[in-house]
C-alpha cells in the first residue's frame, strides 16, 4: 500500500469566507490567477476529497441551484465528474450537448446565451472546440461560467485535479521538476498547467517533436526539449498528453510506431527520471501510443487513477467557490 505524503491542510469546515480568496466571477482559465487563489482551490478541494470517501457524499450547500453543462465537444471525465461534484453539492444539474440541441440547428453561441439566461442559472460549465469561445459566452450571460476545455486554449479545472494530484503524493507543489510531455500544440492542458505549476513555484519542461511543440512556447517560462532521455532526467512528475488527432489538419507525426519509439513513456524511459517519479495522464489514454500500459497501470508510479478522483472534488470546491458569493469586482474573471 502506498503512503501518501499529506500537506498541512486545515478541514475545510475551518476554512472561512475571509480564509478564502477567489474574487472572480468565473473560472476561465489558470493565467491571472495567483498562489494564493489557487491555494485556496486546492484546500477547499481537499475537505471534499474527504467527504466523497465517507459514506455521506451528499450536502446541501448548493441546495435550489442550477447547473448547467454545455458540452459542444465529446467528453466523459470532465462532462461526469462536474455532473457528480454538482449533485454531491445538492444542486439540480442538466447536461446539454451540442448534438440535440438547438445549437445543430444553427442557433448562435449568443443566442444559446439569451436561453440560458431566461433559465435562471447559477452555473455554466461550458466546453467548446474554439479558443476563446466560452469567455465570449461569460460575457453574455448573467450566471458564473467555468470553462470546462477551450480548443487548445486552457482547461483550469484539469490543471487544478493535477495539482491536487501531485500535491497530495509530493506534499508540495514549490520546487519540483514537471515533464509535459507529447502533443503540447493541440493541449488546453499543457498550457493551464503550465500557468499553474509556474504560479506555484514548480519547474515546467515540455518533450516532444519540433512539430508539436511550436515556437514561442519557452516565452512562458519553460524548458523545450525535443529528446526523452535529455528531458526525463531529475524528473518528478511525467504528464504525457494525448496525440490530438481530431484538432491536426496534416500529418505532425509520421507513424504511430516511430512516435511510440521515440515519445512513448515505457518502463526503459521511466527509468530515466528519478526513481520516485509519477507518472500522469488526463484521459483518454491512446495505449501504445504515448503510453504503454505497463506503466500506465503500475500501481506504485501511476497517478491516472487519483487524477479522475481529484477531478471530482476539485470540481465542486470550484462550484463551491463561485457561488459562495465573494464576487467583489462584477466586470472581473
Ligand atoms: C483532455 C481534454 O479534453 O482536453 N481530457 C480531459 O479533459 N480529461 C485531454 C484530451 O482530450 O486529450
Amino acid at each position: 500500500m502506498l503512503c501518501l505524503a499529506r500537506p498541512a491542510v486545515r478541514p475545510y469546515s475551518s476554512l472561512t469566507m475571509t480564509d478564502a480568496r477567489f474574487p472572480h466571477r468565473h473560472l476561465l482559465g489558470i493565467q491571472g490567477l495567483g498562489p494564493s487563489e489557487i491555494t485556496s482551490l486546492l484546500d477547499l478541494a481537499e475537505g471534499y476529497v474527504e467527504q466523497n470517501r465517507s459514506n455521506d457524499k451528499r450536502k446541501n450547500l448548493l441546495r435550489g441551484r442550477t447547473i448547467v453543462n454545455l458540452f459542444f465537444e465529446n467528453s466523459t471525465r470532465t462532462r461526469t465528474s462536474f455532473e457528480l461534484a454538482g449533485k454531491r453539492l445538492g444542486a439540480d444539474v442538466i447536461n446539454m450537448q451540442s448534438a440535440g440541441s438547438s445549437v445543430q440547428k444553427g442557433e448562435t453561441l449568443i443566442d444559446t446565451a439569451m436561453t440560458l439566461n431566461a433559465m435562471h442559472l447559477d452555473v455554466l460549465v461550458v466546453r467548446h472546440p474554439d479558443s476563446g469561445a466560452v469567455k465570449l459566452l461569460s460575457e453574455k450571460v448573467n450566471c458564473a461560467v467555468i470553462n470546462g476545455g477551450d480548443g487548445s486554449h486552457e482547461h483550469p479545472t484539469q490543471a487544478l485535479l493535477d495539482a491536487l494530484t501531485i500535491r497530495r503524493r509530493k506534499g508540495k507543489l514549490s520546487g519540483l521538476n514537471v515533464a509535459i510531455c507529447g502533443d503540447v500544440r493541440h493541449s488546453r492542458v499543457a498550457r493551464s498547467n503550465i500557468y499553474l505549476l509556474n504560479a506555484m513555484g514548480a519547474s515546467v519542461r515540455l518533450i516532444g517533436p519540433r512539430t508539436l511543440l511550436p515556437s514561442g512556447l519557452d516565452r512562458m517560462g519553460v524548458e523545450v526539449f525535443h529528446d526523452m532521455k535529455k528531458g526525463l532526467a531529475d524528473v518528478d512528475v511525467i504528464m504525457m498528453l494525448r496525440i490530438q488527432n481530431e484538432r491536426m489538419s496534416g500529418n505532425f507525426i509520421p507513424s504511430i510506431r516511430e512516435y511510440f519509439h521515440f515519445f512513448g513513456l515505457d518502463r526503459e524511459k521511466l527509468g530515466l527520471a528519478k526513481p520516485d517519479a509519477v507518472i500522469m495522464h488526463p484521459g483518454p489514454m491512446n495505449r501504445g501510443v504515448e503510453i504503454d500500459s505497463d506503466v500506465a497501470d503500475d500501481v506504485e508510479r501511476s497517478l491516472i487513477r487519483s487524477q479522475v478522483e481529484m477531478g471530482v472534488a476539485v470540481r465542486m470546491a470550484c462550484l463551491d467557490m463561485l457561488t459562495r458569493g465573494l464576487i467583489q469586482s462584477e466586470g472581473e474573471s
